[in-house]
């Protein structure tokens, strides 16, 4: 493990690199172009066998160790957000409206790099690695489904992931067995009602009123029929009904955000909102329309695997704590690799000790302490070395 360690040391400044031409040049979700070649040239260059267009905008490169053995797939995303960067950093984003708020630049980096150092040990590995770069993570249906229906999982026996966390101090892995995020689902619901005169309305349906019950009632859900030891939640961050100020709302819009972590409670709120709904509406006869989107299934640690990283990551230089963690109420869809194959998912504190304030992910100022990505080349490389040895 010395040598692994020592490579990546040498080449951390190339990481930074990497990651700060990614982060100014970011390209939004199924849109990638530049990212996904710039990839593909990297791990050409080291010799690996590279797929390109996989799933879509996907790239998988393979290296095979000088002797036979079992396949660990590494995966790691790289598409950007739309959000218009407002820092200051020399290596800002130079494509108006378009940042990576999230890191998948500093994923993106941490792997190529890790590739580059796992490629001068070849001659000791026994088995292969397959490097997942994924696009398209954080728009539903995402990359990973696409990407697997593609056969990048084909003759993987465990698959490892990270994502750094701005808001986990620097230091830290954090990880947990079974469910570590949720299941992201989206709604979009119509009021119909009557529209008229701001001063007569007898004579109308307020769509706003009724809308205005629906929210203040959907917040009994969670608090009343999901069991309380149950994580769930449910968020309306839309509403819209866009009328004069004298003027009666024919209808009113919302879109909202449903997190869950098994199938009984997502089914059930899915069935509950439009219970909530329909007799919001019941009272005034007025009717709505109600569409519920599945999105990415939970992402569940398998036992043995994390496990086998709660025990390892101690030893990787620049961990200082392993932190078990409380499920967190984002998606991934890193959870689809998970459904195929046993792995683990864990996130790679990213938030530097000299921060005065901490911008969260999907932040304008967003940003992360780049000594994470060596930590997270240090933990993903050794959780790949171990594994092949030992199985
Ligand atoms: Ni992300």
């Amino acid at each position: 493990m010395e040598k692994l360690f020592n490579l990546l040391k040498d080449y951390y400044d190339e990481m930074v690199e990497i990651r700060r031409y990614l982060h100014a040049n970011p390209e939004l979700s199924f849109q990638e172009v530049n990212t996904p070649n710039y990839i593909a040239e990297y791990h050409r260059a080291l010799g690996h066998e590279v797929k390109e267009g996989v799933g879509g905008r996907g790239v998988v490169a393979t290296l095979h160790g000088a002797k036979p053995g079992k396949t660990v797939a590494l995966r790691a995303d790289f598409d950007a957000l739309a959000i218009q960067e407002q820092s200051d950093l020399p290596y800002k984003s130079k494509v108006d409206g378009v940042m990576h708020a999230c890191a998948h630049d500093g994923h993106t980096a941490t792997l190529l790099v890790l590739a580059k150092a796992l490629n001068k040990l070849q001659h000791e590995i026994e088995g292969s690695i397959v490097f997942i770069h994924q696009h398209a993570e954080e728009i539903a249906p995402g990359g990973a489904i696409e990407m697997i229906k593609d056969g990048c999982l084909e003759g993987v026996d465990v698959i490892f992931g990270t994502h750094l966390w701005a808001t986990e101090p620097l230091g830290n892995i954090m990880v947990k067995e079974g469910p570590i995020m949720a299941a992201s689902d989206r709604i979009h619901i119509t009021v119909k009602g009557q529209g008229g005169h701001g001063s007569d309305p007898s004579n109308t349906k307020d769509s706003i009123v009724i809308a205005a019950q629906f929210i203040t009632h959907l917040q009994q859900l969670v608090s009343r029929r999901v069991k309380s030891t149950i994580p769930a939640v449910v968020s309306i961050g839309h509403i819209e009904a866009l009328n004069p100020f004298n003027v009666i709302a024919d209808s009113v819009k919302m879109k909202g955000t449903v997190r869950t972590f098994d199938e009984t409670t997502r089914t059930l709120l899915e069935e509950e909102i439009e219970e909530v709904l329909k007799a919001s509406c019941f009272l005034t006869k007025a009717d709505y329309d109600y569409q519920y989107f599945r999105g990415y299934p939970p992402v569940i640690n398998h036992e043995k695997e994390t496990a086998f990283l709660v025990q390892l990551a101690p030893q990787v230089p620049g961990v200082e704590k392993l932190h078990i963690c409380e499920p967190l109420m984002g998606g991934e869809d890193f959870a689809y690799y998970l459904e195929q194959i046993p792995g683990v998912f864990f996130f790679t504190g990213a938030q530097s000790p000299h921060w005065e304030e901490t911008y969260p992910h999907h932040h304008p100022m967003f940003n992360i302490d780049e000594r994470a990505l060596l930590i997270a080349a240090n933990t993903l490389g050794v959780a790949t070395l171990k594994y092949l040895q030992e199985h």
